[in-house]
């Protein structure tokens, strides 16, 4: 029997772990557990790469989130519009911060927020938006800055899916008041536990960020906010460190497996294959069963050893947590359909042709 997974980390690990080994060693020999300089290179490094003048490191994506709202000082009594059809961090970080998300739905033919309706979304008290790049795919970001400076909004990009991605030949992380990116080991840029990352180009938004992951002390033990504990690791920079060359190719394999799953899938009926664009990185390869029940075929997938997730089975105005927000069911019609019919396919930069045509023939077996 087939067994293949949704993603499969370890083997990065088995490709470049040599260097893995060595860089990892190398931070246990020299007793530099937290900070100092591969924290240092790695933040220098990322920065170069995404193409904003700072990057400040910390322990995951939602903490990038978390730290970037509050330095851009988003608090109680402020909206902020997201998408409902997203991990849960994108909102729960403007929940933490005391503020409200305002959710918007996504696009007819994606998984993005439907800049169509954004404006509709804005009230005196939006003070920023916060896209997501859903599964590494990018959206109309010269439209969505256009709207974010009519009405004098930021803008936090949730990266945390789209590490290398670009819009019009422009980074994703480099077009807001700040990016946000996540190293979880299944990002496109992952590492060997969790890690995060904030990009900006505003100085002042660098130092808060840097302030506020050191317990709100610009100078230790002196504090002068609340803060929280938001440090990445030695180990994880140098990890991440030895990966970041290989980013962009295997960003490219991502790419080459998306389109034969497109070129395999085109044309059948009752299912839709995600939209195509240049600059998207495909974190996950996630179709749509119109036509059938996605949790049927999901379980006859498994019985023939091909693994799949369902990313994500609630939309975030659903959740119990959020039901004071007072959206009923039927607020976001695309969300919640979506919702029911997603699939994500295995996905992950090591994965065969053979592996991808033993997944093309299963989900044909289990549509029938
Ligand atoms: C869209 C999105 N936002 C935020 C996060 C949070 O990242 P982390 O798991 O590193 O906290 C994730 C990843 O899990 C994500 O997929």
């Amino acid at each position: 029997m087939l067994n293949i997974p949704p993603f499969d980390v370890s083997q990065q690990y088995q490709q470049i772990g040599s260097a893995i080994d060595h860089a990892v060693l190398e931070v246990l020999a020299s007793g530099q557990y937290i900070g100092g300089s591969n924290v240092a290179k790695f933040e220098s490094e990322f920065a170069h790469y995404i193409g904003t003048e700072f990057a400040i490191a910390c322990n995951s994506g939602t903490d990038a989130l978390y730290l970037a709202l509050r330095a851009l000082s988003i608090e109680a009594g402020d909206e902020v519009i997201t998408t409902p059809f997203t991990f849960f961090s994108s909102a729960e970080v403007i929940s933490m911060v005391g503020a409200t998300p305002v959710f918007v739905d996504i696009e007819a033919d994606g998984f993005n927020l439907d800049l169509n309706q954004v404006e509709q979304a804005i009230t005196p008290r939006t003070r920023a938006i916060l896209p997501v790049y859903l599964f590494g795919r990018p959206l109309d970001l010269t439209r969505l800055t256009a709207i974010a400076q009519k009405h004098n909004l930021d803008v936090i990009e949730d990266c945390a899916q789209s590490t290398g991605a670009t819009w019009e030949g422009k980074k994703t992380g480099s077009f807001g008041a700040a990016g946000c990116f996540s190293f979880y080991p299944t990002k496109n840029l992952g590492g060997c536990g969790d890690g995060g990352m904030v990009t900006t180009n505003d100085a002042s938004i660098a130092t808060q960020v840097k302030i506020l992951r050191e317990h709100g002390s610009p100078k230790r033990y002196y504090h002068e906010q609340i803060g929280i504990n938001s440090r990445l690791d030695a180990i994880q920079a140098a990890i991440l460190l030895a990966k970041l060359p290989y980013l962009d190719k295997w960003n490219i394999a991502r790419t080459e497996i998306s389109d034969r799953y497109t070129q395999y899938l085109s044309g059948i009926e009752g299912i839709v294959t995600p939209s195509h664009l240049s600059g998207s990185v495909w974190n996950q390869y996630t179709i749509r069963l119109t036509g059938f029940d996605r949790d049927r075929v999901q379980a006859r997938l498994k019985e023939q050893g091909v693994n799949t997730v369902i990313y994500y089975p609630l939309p975030l105005h659903l959740q119990s947590v959020y039901q004071d927000l007072g959206y009923p069911q039927g607020s976001f019609p695309r969300s919640e359909t979506v919702s029911l019919e997603v699939l994500s396919l295995p996905m992950f930069p090591e994965l065969t042709e053979t592996q991808q045509e033993d997944v093309v023939r299963a989900l044909k077996n289990s549509l029938t």
